[in-house]
């Protein structure tokens, strides 16, 4: 036996566990890909091969559009108009989409509002949309994955859950709940020993429409990230079997900067916040909670 393979015997149980998930051949389920990344996410991995795509949102007249782009370029899919928050719903759909090797839970929400300016209607929905839909959607396309012993549970979380950011404490709170689901998971997957990787992707600010209103005013060091190279770089995560993706590289320096003290460390948040006024926050008409 050589040295390596006997440093990998005795190291086997604490190094991580890297299910590598090829796109090519699998059947893909991405939420929220109507448009913005997971509209992205969901033309990639057509690209790349997937048996089939199954794109769901909320809005039929975006999934339409993602279907189409993709079966005109020679891929398969397949769209369904769902609430990712009506577990009837999901449940009825789920049945007709059949098995799924990787889900991308991506559908996501933002209020963009001061607490106090909050409702509790809206912050309700933000945590519905962010957090309560990834039991209702991942629960049926869960028990496929353990069945064949192979699968991929994506979270579309974000870099406002490993770090607090102004006018965003639902929404903050709802994708630092996204990561402790996909990590718990993970670690319950592994201790089953069922060989089902789950992957939490964090990007700070993306130009989709998500965060239209702030694009001019986000902080120096997270420039704003192009959906087109975001998408690529999650994909490539889930095929090398990734646990988790921060974007861009400088979100990285949250976890140095938990080790200063307190004082200093909420400064360093204190330039992740977007300083800007209601109106110039809303997002996308229509899209806001
Ligand atoms: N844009 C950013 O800067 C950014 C940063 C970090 C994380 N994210 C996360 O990325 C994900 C995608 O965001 P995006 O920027 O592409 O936004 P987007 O608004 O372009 O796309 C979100 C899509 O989700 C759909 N959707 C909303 N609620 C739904 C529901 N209940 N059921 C089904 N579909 C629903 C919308 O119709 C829309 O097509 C979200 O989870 C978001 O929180 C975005």
């Amino acid at each position: 036996m050589s040295i390596v393979d006997t440093i990998r015997r005795s190291t086997g149980k604490l190094l991580p566990t890297k299910y590598k998930m090829p796109i090519r051949g699998h059947r893909v389920l991405v939420t929220g890909a109507g448009s913005g990344i997971g509209r992205l996410m969901a033309i990639e991995c057509a690209d790349r091969g997937a048996a089939k795509v199954i794109i769901w949102d909320l809005s039929e007249e975006r999934a339409a559009e993602t279907a189409a782009t993709i079966n005109a370029a020679g891929g398969a899919a397949e769209y369904q108009v769902v609430d990712v928050t009506d577990q009837e719903a999901v449940e009825a759909a789920a049945e007709i989409a059949g098995d799924v090797d990787i889900l991308f839970n991506n559908a996501g929400v933002v209020s963009g509002r001061d607490f106090l300016d909050n409702t509790q209607e809206s912050v309700d929905r933000t945590l519905d949309v962010n957090v309560r839909s990834l039991y209702i959607v991942t629960r049926p396309f869960l028990k496929g994955m353990v069945e064949r012993d192979r699968g991929t549970v994506v979270v579309t979380a974000s870099a406002a859950g490993v770090v607090g950011v102004a006018k965003q404490t639902d929404y903050s709170a709802s994708k630092w709940a996204a990561i402790g689901f996909t990590e718990s998971l993970r670690v319950e997957m592994k201790r089953r020993k069922h060989r089902v990787n789950t992957l939490s992707l964090c990007p700070f600010y993306v130009d989709t429409g998500m965060f239209d209103g702030v694009k001019t005013k986000v902080p120096w060091i997270f420039p704003i990230l192009r959906q087109e190279d975001v998408a690529r770089t999650f994909v490539d995560a889930v095929e090398a079997g990734r646990h988790q993706v921060l974007l861009p590289w400088t979100v990285r320096l949250v976890y140095i900067g938990r080790l200063l003290p307190l004082p200093l460390f909420d400064a360093f948040c204190g330039l992740l916040g977007v300083n800007a006024t209601m109106e110039e926050f809303r997002g996308r008409p229509g899209d806001r909670v």
